[in-house]
């Protein structure tokens, strides 16, 4: 996982804008992100339409509880709401606020998120961390567990009432930290039309060239709409500016990468896969039966090598959504489910209305539907919990809901709208 703060004290220069936009952007070029809010403005929550009243468990419970014993312990998993697929956010409350009161005195208080996010680093490709407008315990505690972070910085019209500021703030960062910490400046609110846009544009370039990424964010109304409405760029308009530039910049984040970091994620990868692949060739004889659905096709012997194209394809073949003869097919991974529903269109979305039975396996469970042809949307209640099918890849987008301002909810609640944007896995019936 790479964690990268979002820092800068100047207020109003775009660190959450950045956060936001930055995150959904990794996850739409499917990297899993987590956003963590170190910001007792909540602003991520209210950009993200995370309903404040309903945040029970915030970062700052997860934070007051990590000094505590085992037992004590907030997993921050608690805390996390799902925005779309791939995207998760830690939100903040004012509560925040006061974990900079009352730990600033608390020798571990700087080292905590670290150790909390530690906990999640195999469940995320990247950890973005939104940053105050000042620079205290909180932001501290998100240079201590970042190894990256982006400083924005306003090149827009009121940018010289606070550059020098802005440009303290890099020079602080680097000379505070010993332990490495990649910097990168990103200039934010350009506006090309102006003189000044351009001016401080080169100045910041000449200051701190090889720190600059290439790409900088446009002034564009759009972003600010996006927030307004609860959504960031990917939901709110794909054909604009903004979502242009984001996109650059996580394509440009990416390409960057950790030097060690990418072969061990491959090499975890392949090992998690080919362990998988023992899993499911053990377990596709009893599921299908001979001579039963797909026989053909997965009659290769348990232990016997096998290509990593194969090894995804009787993924694909086992779990997911197909057509049959006797209808459409639903199978859900869920080895540690004690009940799985299946809920959607075609059900009214009830949560409880069309039970799945258990494969013979234990690693999964079936419905068969007769559904006619149409396009469906659906998801898996897994023990309560609303999921999209992680083995299907068609979901529901933007398109399908131009400017939805679609709700949220938990990771551990079962707060739902049917009528939600996003994402809803999708099946088209021919
Ligand atoms: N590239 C941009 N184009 C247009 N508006 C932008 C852009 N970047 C940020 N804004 C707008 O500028 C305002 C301040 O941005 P944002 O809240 O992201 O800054 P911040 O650094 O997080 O502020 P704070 O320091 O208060 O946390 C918001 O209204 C936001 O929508
Ligand atoms: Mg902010």
């Amino acid at each position: 996982m790479r964690t990268i703060a979002i820092a800068n004290q100047k207020g109003g220069c775009g660190k959450t804008t950045v956060s936001i936009n930055l995150a959904a952007c990794l996850a739409r070029e499917g990297r899993r992100t987590l956003l963590v809010d170190m910001d007792p403005q909540g602003h991520c929550a209210l950009g993200l339409a995370v309903p404040e009243d309903q945040i029970e468990v915030s970062i700052y419970e997860v934070l007051a509880a990590a000094g505590g014993t085992n037992g004590d312990r907030i997993d921050i998993s608690r805390s996390i709401w799902q925005i779309t697929a791939n995207f998760d956010l830690s939100p903040a409350t004012t509560a925040l606020a006061q974990f900079e009161r009352d730990m600033s005195s608390k020798p571990d208080s700087e080292e905590r998120l670290g150790s909390v996010l530690s906990t999640v680093n195999d469940k995320y490709d990247f950890a973005l961390i939104d940053c105050p407008p000042h620079i205290g315990l909180l932001t501290r505690s998100a240079l201590a567990a970042a190894s990256e972070v982006i400083i924005p910085v306003d090149t827009g019209y009121f940018s010289l009432q606070g550059l020098s500021k802005q440009i303290e703030t890099v020079e602080a960062i680097r000379s505070r930290r010993e332990q490495p910490l990649e910097i990168r400046v990103l200039a934010n609110l350009y506006d090309v039309r102006t003189k000044l846009g351009r001016e401080i544009l080169n100045e910041l370039k000449r200051k701190f060239g090889p720190l600059m990424c290439s790409t900088f964010i446009n002034f564009n109304t759009k972003l600010r709409e996006g927030a307004s409405f609860g959504q960031p760029i990917t939901e709110y308009d794909p054909g604009s500016m903004g979502f242009r530039d984001f996109v650059r910049l996580a394509r440009e984040l990416v390409a960057a990468g950790g030097p060690e970091m990418v072969p061990t994620t491959l090499l975890r990868q392949a090992d998690e896969l080919a362990a998988k692949a023992q899993e499911l060739l053990a377990t596709s004889r009893p599921l299908f039966g001979k001579g039963g659905f797909e026989e053909g096709r997965i009659a290769q012997a348990a232990g016997e090598p096998v290509s990593h194209e194969a090894i995804q394809q009787k993924i694909e073949q086992i779990y997911g959504v197909r057509k049959t003869d006797e209808g459409v097919l639903f199978v859900a991974e869920a080895p540690s489910a004690r009940q799985v529903c299946l809920a959607g269109d075609f059900n009214g979305w009830s949560p409880t209305a069309t039970p799945m039975q258990r494969l013979e396996s234990g690693q999964g469970f079936r419905a068969m539907l007769p559904l006619g042809p149409g396009r469906y949307r659906y998801r898996y209640v897994v023990d309560g919990q609303w999921g999209m099918d992680q083995h299907n890849n068609m979901m529901t987008d933007e398109r399908d809901h131009p400017h939805f301002h679609s709700p949220r909810w938990r990771r551990d609640s079962v707060p739902f709208s049917s009528a939600s944007s996003s994402p809803d896995s999708r099946c088209e019936i021919g």
